[in-house]
């Protein structure tokens, strides 16, 4: 090989390696788009900030990395850019050490908790990290376009024990044609909650212990969710399978979801809930029609709920032209279907 082609490969293979937070300072100000992060322990209180950073920054996680402990709201991690790529090597791990915060109240009191990751990325690729113990919320995808998130593990698993709650695997919102797939969450809260966003796509991922797949909208800066596809999941052992719920006297609009090729595996409370009156972690009062759920497509759900549980339950007001075909099975707890759109045949109890 010639000398030049040497010389080239050399300086594209050439990346910075980043041990602390000055390291990743002076980066910025070289303008290197190629870092590689390596056993960080982000001290207390600050976030490792992956913003500032030159488009088409490549970024690595390597070995462990950890956050000194206090009580703020957040994020540990922020990821702003455009034409990012962002990456794990193998045996590498983003750990929240969530035990530290964790005292079963999550966002509703105790100690203030951190939030784990804010992505807020345009044309980028987020592959294979993993992340451990966040003490609240993991991944928050917030303003993002054309991103995908893929090989993404949640291991929350400790949470169970050590009173874990709001573990929140993915949240989404006011982003438009974001893919997550071939992803593992186990948690305390939702896997995924769509609060709002257009052309979001959830697929092949397994959910574990933790509150099921949820489009979840109103209430928020921007209460719209379209055209969002949800296939070849897997939830298992949550207490709710999947769900649309949209807030008590909401407004704003769902339409086009559609879950096709859903598994369904030991849910304890609710298989699949689609309800129009939620409030404070369930259905409240009379749904009101202003959030209609239009265009909803179930195909294929299945699975089984767990003796106590309920296999269905549909609260709407004003949703319409859906499509129905689930089988859900094993609950013995009845509730009333109402407000199921007419010629929709729902095995409701
Ligand atoms: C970086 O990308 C953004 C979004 O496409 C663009 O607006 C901006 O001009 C780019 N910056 C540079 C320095 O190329
Ligand atoms: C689904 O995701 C798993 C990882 O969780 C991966 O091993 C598998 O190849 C993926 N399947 C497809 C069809 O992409
Ligand atoms: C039902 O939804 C439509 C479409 O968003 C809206 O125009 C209408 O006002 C709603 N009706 C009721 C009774 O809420
Ligand atoms: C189911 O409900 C019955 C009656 O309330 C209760 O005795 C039983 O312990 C419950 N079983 C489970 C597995 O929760």
């Amino acid at each position: 090989m010639n000398y030049c082609v040497f010389a080239l490969l050399i300086s594209v293979s050439s990346a910075a390696e980043i041990w602390n937070l000055q390291q990743l300072d002076d980066a910025k100000k070289a303008k290197d788009k190629n870092i590689i992060l390596r056993d960080i322990q982000v001290p207390a209180g600050k976030a490792l900030e992956l913003q500032g950073l030159p488009n088409g920054t490549s970024i690595t996680f390597a070995g462990r990395i950890t956050f000194g402990y206090k009580e703020w709201k957040g994020p540990l991690v922020i990821i702003k850019g455009h034409n990012f790529h962002v990456e794990g090597k193998p045996g590498h791990v983003i750990d929240g050490e969530g035990h530290r915060w964790w005292d079963g109240l999550g966002g509703n009191g105790g100690k203030i908790k951190p939030c784990m990751i804010y992505v807020q990325l345009t044309h980028s690729k987020v592959k294979n990290i993993k992340v451990k113990n966040s003490p609240a919320h993991c991944w928050a995808i917030n303003a993002c376009r054309h991103v995908i998130f893929e090989g993404i593990v949640v291991d929350d698993t400790d949470g169970h024990a050590k009173g874990g709650h709001n573990t929140d695997g993915f949240d989404i919102a006011r982003s438009h044609h974001v893919k997550i797939k071939n992803s593992w969450v186990n948690n305390q809260d939702d896997c995924l909650a769509l609060n709002s966003g257009t052309f979001i796509t959830f697929e092949n991922n397994t959910c574990e212990g933790g509150h099921g797949i949820a489009v979840a909208v109103g209430g928020y800066s921007e209460n719209v969710a379209k055209h969002v596809n949800i296939r070849n999941c897997k939830v298992i052992k949550n207490n709710i399978g999947i769900r649309v719920k949209t807030l008590l006297n909401g407004k704003g609009i769902v339409k086009d979801i559609n879950f096709d090729n859903v598994e369904l595996k030991d849910i304890s409370q609710t298989g699949i809930v689609i309800i129009g009156n939620y409030l404070n972690s369930g259905p409240r009062g009379e749904p009101t029609g202003d959030l209609p759920i239009q265009d909803l497509t179930i195909n294929n759900v299945r699975g089984n709920v767990l003796r106590n549980g309920t296999n269905i339950q549909v609260w709407v007001k004003n949703g319409s032209n859906w499509k129905w075909n689930s089988q859900v099975v094993g609950g013995t707890k009845k509730l009333p279907c109402q407000g199921v759109p007419k010629g929709v045949n729902i095995q409701c109890g």
